[in-house]
């Protein structure tokens, strides 16, 4: 696939201690930097182990997001939906979601009252791209934009992303698949709550399965707990090889914080060299 030589950073840097997840009061440039003062590596590190998501029953973000689609049903707002669907209880409205075929998948994301998203929203943002792409990311949240163009990371931060793609040879639609964590934009882009997670969860879960990507990349915080079902700071996780349902996961900081921290591109450009690794390997 064309790879150019292995680069580790020379210094590993310290970690940060924080991973603000909103997505307004972004910073000017939106460039990738360049790699900084690298060193080729002297030969391929070899495949790093999956690190198994903790048991779901066990976490707090999975016990939330169950009690997030229970809370989201019970709070949800009085909306023109059919009798069969208000009847749905979270189970079988996953399980029916489980179902649905691509179109269908974006006909009910778009008819979805299931939590108060639904009511704020200019319109549902479900995803873009090759839908049997390899490469498949997932952000946390439609802004503003991407809420009056039905498209994900359509602004400042998906600028930083196109260009984050570019940096490892990809480009938006080509192979590579676009979702957020959930699907309606959050009022003010404050970060989702575990009900609209919870509630949402079945559609990314049901495009993961559609697509059936190689590879997995979350972006930033909410994105990364959504899949893992557990709690995670991204700077202790990257650099790691999850697995989703036997699909390799790698986390990696939301291009709306590399906004407002840009000393921390330089170790998100390392954490996608180590995602094209993993593809190269066919992990
Ligand atoms: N931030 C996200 O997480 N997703 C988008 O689509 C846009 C900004």
């Amino acid at each position: 696939m064309g790879l150019a030589p292995l680069w580790r950073l020379r210094d590993g840097g310290t970690e940060d201690v924080s991973e603000p997840a909103a997505t307004s009061g972004v910073a000017p440039s939106a460039a990738m930097p360049r790699p900084p003062r690298l060193e080729a590596s002297a030969s391929r590190a070899s495949t790093p182990p999956i690190v198994a998501p903790a048991a779901p029953s066990a976490s707090r973000p999975a016990t939330q997001l169950r009690q997030g689609r229970e809370e989201a049903a019970a709070a949800r707002p009085a909306a023109p939906l059919s009798d069969a669907r208000q009847a749905e209880n979270p189970d079988m409205r996953a399980r029916r979601i489980a179902t649905l075929d691509w179109d269908a998948l974006e006909a009910d994301i778009h008819a979805c009252r299931q939590c108060v998203l639904g009511s704020g929203r200019t319109q549902a943002v479900p995803g873009v791209g090759d839908r049997e792409a390899r490469w498949m990311l997932v952000g946390e949240g439609p802004g503003k934009e991407e809420d009056r163009k039905g498209e994900p990371f359509v602004g400042q931060a998906g600028r930083l992303l196109d260009n984050m793609l570019g940096s490892i040879g990809l480009r938006r639609g080509e192979d590579v698949y676009i979702a957020n964590t959930v699907k309606c934009r959050p009022p003010h882009n404050r970060t989702p709550e575990a009900a609209e997670i919870g509630a949402c969860l079945p559609y990314l879960e049901r495009q993961i399965e559609l697509v059936r990507p190689q590879i997995l990349i979350a972006l930033g915080r909410p994105a990364a707990q959504a899949l893992l079902g557990r709690e995670i700071r991204i700077a202790a996780a990257r650099g790691q090889r999850f697995a989703y349902r036997g699909i390799s996961l790698v986390v990696t900081y939301h291009p709306a914080y590399l906004l407002r921290n840009p000393q921390d591109k330089a170790r998100a450009w390392e954490d996608l060299c180590f995602a094209r690794r993993l593809m190269a390997a066919g992990d």
